[in-house]
């Protein structure tokens, strides 16, 4: 059985298609495609459907990086399905667990900057309203936080009893 990530925001256009796509990008670097499966989600239903967005799409790009996917909203089926949720920031944190009012599942979901080696961020910002440098600035925060969680998972004792 692969072992299930799940990248949250709050419109699943910006920040977590973009760490998904990233770690899909790492993963397949490392050739783990079957071990480690991706999914992203939005704690917002305000744009479901919707294709990842053209700004974050374009810092993506610059690192070779294609982002791919469509947005969908969180389920509570989500915190069961998934083995780790990885929340954006601090909000989106809250809001994962608002779902999980039994506290069941809580320890599956953390803050994705916990996981960042070289930058003292907690949260990953959100850049909807702001300059396309605040874009720039997630795809540098992500590659770097998603090197800190493949490392983290391939080293885990949940990781290696699911191989
Ligand atoms: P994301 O960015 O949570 O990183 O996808 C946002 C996208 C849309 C909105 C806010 C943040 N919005 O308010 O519509």
């Amino acid at each position: 059985m692969a072992y299930k990530l799940l990248f949250v925001c709050l419109g699943n256009i910006c920040r977590s298609p973009s760490a998904e796509n990233i770690m899909n990008y790492l993963i397949k670097e490392a050739n783990l495609k079957d071990k480690i499966i991706c999914d992203s989600a939005g704690t917002s239903g305000y744009h479901i459907g919707a294709a990842p967005d053209r700004r974050m799409s374009a810092a993506a790009a610059k690192r070779g990086i294609k982002l791919q996917g469509k947005s969908r909203k969180l389920q509570p089926s989500d915190l069961v399905n998934f083995d780790l949720i990885l929340a954006m920031d601090r909000e989106n944190y809250r809001d994962i667990l608002y779902l999980d009012r039994e506290g069941k599942y809580d320890k599956k979901v953390v803050l994705m900057c916990n996981f960042a080696k070289n930058y003292p961020e907690k949260e990953v910002p959100d850049p909807y309203y702001g300059g396309q440098e605040g874009f720039d600035k997630v795809i540098d925060l992500l590659l770097d936080s998603c090197e800190g969680l493949l490392e983290h998972i391939t080293s885990s004792e949940a990781y290696q009893s699911q191989k």
